[in-house]
């Protein structure tokens, strides 16, 4: 089929080589013009593990197209996605300015009959509102053409995102039309042929399940981040209490690690919008806005232990710190906890040695050149004279360090671990300090 993709970023250029590689015929739009230079070239603007290849491959073979002409991706496409951002607004509301613009794009030089996809995460009313923008520009070009607005939101996460969009656990399509939901399933059906995946729905309800599923699984975040804090406050291991609920199958072990607060484009943006949404309509979301409040509080988590530690003066403190993405397996950066800390820790006079192995050149873009941090080519490297270990994200090559280096490289021994990496009654025996999320025994002396 021939599809068009507006939007290029984590989304929308995993999606546009996933659909490709299946055989299907596909153009990628973006007002970026240098994403797009690059990406003719083979340099890939994001990180995400196989997404390379993939990309090239299929660009190679002539399905996977980049290109800036609007007017060239509108004609393409029987399909056309909006894979674009939708960023908070200044009141938290997702911004639909980005959404709304290629709807107006898709309008202005549409010919045929077009099915006009949400991928982005809207909310709910935005099919709605993409389908009047689309109709008035119709109006005003004085032609009758047919469109349909579908709801098909994404669940990828980073990461996994490639994995993800080939293996969808679910494919939700919202849309009250039959023809609508027979070329979608048609779109899709390489991706159907082990189960039924797709689950079709009204277009509202397809809107705010993903808003739903994004903010259960922050509320979960959230809620062991609340057993975390009250288990130092009790002297209990916040650890042994996440393997003892696991256990229960109505719980589960999945999406219940205590840590210091989720970040990403997705959860902290989508929670907030959720939120504008209900106040809107006139309801109070008690349980979200504690999700946030939580969240934003458990940010501060780790700084709230170092400056402990060192007895508030963190004046002239090197600090080394492992971890500047949001979660492993990415580069991006989007409200991760480590911008606070790092953010919180200049403002007290601290110095930062940071190393992560993916998004060093996305934190150099984002504070540029600093005297208060210094980017380092090796985890190890970034040990070197420092007064304290930090580790935000939980990337694989931080789980098993050698603790022996690490302790001869501090100049004080001592580990803050904001993912409950170690172990620890180890580090005690090795003569390594430790100060994890929710690990009661090791953090009183803070209370
Ligand atoms: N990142 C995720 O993990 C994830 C997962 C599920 C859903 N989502 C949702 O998907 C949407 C996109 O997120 P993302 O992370 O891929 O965003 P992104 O910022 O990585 O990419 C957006 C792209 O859209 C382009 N763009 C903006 N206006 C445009 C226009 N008028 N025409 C063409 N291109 C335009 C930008 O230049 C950019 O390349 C958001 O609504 C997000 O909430 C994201």
């Amino acid at each position: 089929m021939k599809v068009t993709v507006f939007g290029i970023g984590y989304v929308g250029l995993v999606q546009a080589a996933v659909l490709a590689e299946v055989g299907h015929d596909v153009v990628c739009v973006d007002v970026n013009a240098e994403r797009v230079e690059n990406l003719k070239n083979g340099i890939i603007p994001i990180y995400e593990p196989g997404l390379t290849p993939l990309v090239q491959r299929n660009y190679d073979a002539g399905r996977l197209q980049f290109t800036t002409d609007a007017a060239f991706g509108v004609k393409h496409g029987r399909i056309q996605f909006i894979a674009v951002g939708t960023p908070p607004d200044e009141d938290g509301s997702a911004d639909l300015q980005y959404v709304l613009a290629v709807a107006k794009t898709v309008a202005t030089y549409m010919e045929t009959p077009k099915i006009i996809v949400d991928k982005s995460t809207v909310p709910v009313g935005t099919a709605d509102k993409v389908s009047a923008c689309v109709a008035a520009v119709l109006a005003e070009r004085g032609v009758a053409i047919g469109f349909d607005v579908v709801s098909n939101p994404e669940f990828l996460k980073e990461g996994a995102a490639v994995a993800d969009c080939q293996r969808p656990d679910r494919i939700v399509i919202g849309t009250d039309s039959q023809a609508v939901e027979n070329k979608m399933r048609e779109l899709y059906a390489p991706f159907n042929r082990n189960h039924e995946k797709l689950i079709v729905m009204d277009v509202r309800s397809a809107e705010l399940t993903k808003y739903a599923a994004n903010c259960m699984l922050a509320t979960k975040i959230s809620f062991m981040n609340e057993m975390a804090n009250l288990a130092e406050k009790l002297g209990a291991d916040i650890e042994k209490v996440r393997q003892g609920i696991g256990s229960d199958p109505r719980i589960g072990y999945h999406f219940i690690y205590p840590g210091c607060g989720y970040g990403g484009s997705c959860f902290p943006k989508d929670v907030q919008a959720l939120v504008r949404t209900a106040e809107k309509v006139g309801y109070v979301p008690a349980l979200l806005k504690s999700v946030e409040a939580v969240n934003s509080r458990q940010k501060e988590k780790l700084f709230g232990h170092i400056q402990a530690y060192f007895d508030g003066d963190l004046k002239g403190k090197r600090i080394a710190l492992w971890g500047l993405s949001f979660k492993p397996n990415t580069d991006d950066m989007r409200d991760a906890s480590s911008r606070v800390l790092m953010e919180s820790l200049w403002a007290a006079g601290a110095v930062v040695q940071a190393y992560d192995p993916e998004a060093m050149n996305e934190t150099q873009r984002i504070y540029g050149t600093r005297s208060d941090l210094t980017l380092m080519g090796t985890k190890e490297s970034a040990l070197n004279g420092a007064d304290a270990l930090v580790v935000c994200t939980e990337w694989n090559a931080f789980k098993a360090p050698d603790f022996d280096l690490v302790k001869d490289s501090l100049t004080n021994a001592v580990i803050f671990d904001g993912r409950n990496l170690y172990d620890p009654d180890m580090l005690e025996e090795q003569g390594i300090a430790y100060y994890g999320i929710g690990r009661g025994r090791s953090v009183l002396s803070f209370a």
